[in-house]
């Protein structure tokens, strides 16, 4: 069996990286193909540091675009490099124009393709990861669903039974497999002058709320609210597709915002770990706000994640800066004994081994 791993953006290098490690443990034959759409250090390289994880075999330097550039120019060179290395399965995570572009170039040339984290749903096809994740899921030959429940949007879906494993989602076994390592090795608290449960977290990015004038002002006046109710710093790691629209808007930063660079993988578990609460419109960050039982509130109107809800870990509140508001206090006022509802940190291994 030989496995081609593909990967191209933050949440992916981090979700397969448990798949990854496992994958080297056992001494398969395997390679990482990047397709490049993140490159800038601190949302890539980074992380392969971090996280220890061995160099992509190759690496398409697609870069950014609009998503029909971003995808065709990753379909065309992905096709070109299965075609040479001939695996005999494909894996993919989530829900980026990656993940469409590597199953969509597998499955015409016949090869089988995995996909990790699949059935999950926002059913709110205005955001671009939705419809990447149905047409992902429904080109696939194995589902690696991480909860029950994004099994039974799959099969609602009438995707057949036999294709669909529930795994857990991996992300719970990178938490895990860094978290005591991040404690140990940063010291970003101190680095920026934070104090355990002294400072909140925020980190906006998804195009429907920061690509809208009016919805990154929302949040950005949602913060300047929290910020006048806990006088406590809010420390925002920003995404350069943010920092582009900051600057396009011109928007002013409220008072106590303190824009940091993106994070690498093991201060950001750190500053996530010792927040009062976390403010997100992040996949990832939702999930693992869950797993380190962190309050988290979540600025969108939908989530592919509900489950973070019904455990009390994360509350919806869309980017309305009075919403914003009463959902910190909301989530502050609950006790923090919910149970994480994305496996035991044993997905990356059960995914293997399903493979073999
Ligand atoms: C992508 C994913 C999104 C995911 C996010 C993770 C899609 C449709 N979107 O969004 O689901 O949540 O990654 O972070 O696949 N840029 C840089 N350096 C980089 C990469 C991007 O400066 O290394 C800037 C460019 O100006 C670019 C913009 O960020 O135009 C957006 O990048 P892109 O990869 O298109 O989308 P993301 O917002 O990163
Ligand atoms: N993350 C990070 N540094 C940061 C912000 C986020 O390492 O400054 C990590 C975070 O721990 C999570 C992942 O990035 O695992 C989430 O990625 P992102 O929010 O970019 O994408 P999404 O999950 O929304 O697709």
């Amino acid at each position: 069996m030989k496995i081609a791993v593909i990967l191209g953006t933050r949440p992916e290098i981090i979700k397969m990286s448990p798949v990854i490690r496992e994958c080297e443990r056992r001494n398969l034959d395997y390679f990482i193909l990047h397709t490049g759409q993140h490159y800038s250090y601190n949302l890539d390289s980074i992380f392969f540091g971090d996280l220890e994880l061995p160099a992509a075999k190759y690496n398409l330097d697609v870069g950014s675009g609009t998503h029909g550039e971003e995808t065709g120019k990753m379909l065309i060179g992905i096709e070109q490099k299965l075609k040479e290395e001939k695996p005999t399965v494909v894996l993919v995570e989530g829900d980026t124009n990656t993940v469409l572009a590597g199953t969509l170039a597998a499955s015409k040339l016949h090869i089988a393709v995995g996909h990790v984290e699949a059935g999950l749903r926002s059913y709110d096809r205005a955001m671009p990861e939705e419809i990447n994740r149905i047409l992902a899921d429904h080109a696939s030959d194995y589902l690696f669903a991480p909860t029950e429940r994004a099994k039974a949007n799959l099969l609602r879906e009438g995707l057949p039974q036999d294709k669909i494993f529930v795994t857990g989602n991996t992300i719970v076994d990178a938490v895990i497999q860094n978290l005591a390592i991040a404690k140990r090795k940063v010291g970003v608290l101190n680095t920026l002058g934070l104090e355990r449960g002294g400072y909140f977290i925020i980190t906006a990015h998804r195009q429907e709320n920061v690509d809208i004038e009016e919805r990154l002002r929302s949040i950005f006046e949602g913060l300047e609210l929290v910020y006048k109710e806990f006088h406590l710093p809010i420390i925002y790691p920003i995404h350069p597709r943010t920092t582009k629209r900051i600057a396009e808007f011109g928007l002013e930063i409220p008072e106590g915002v303190d824009l940091i660079e993106p994070q690498g993988f093991l201060e950001f578990l750190v500053l996530e770990a010792n927040a009062k609460l976390v403010l997100t419109d992040s996949g990832g960050v939702q999930e693992e706000t869950s797993i380190l039982k962190v309050p988290c509130v979540t600025l969108r109107d939908n989530t592919e994640r509900p489950e973070t809800i019904e455990v009390g870990g994360n509350v919806l509140v869309g980017v309305n800066r009075t919403f914003i508001l009463d959902g910190v206090k909301s989530q502050l006022s609950k006790e923090r004994n919910w149970q994480n509802p994305f496996g035991d940190g044993n997905a990356g291994s059960k995914i293997v081994k399903l493979l073999m």
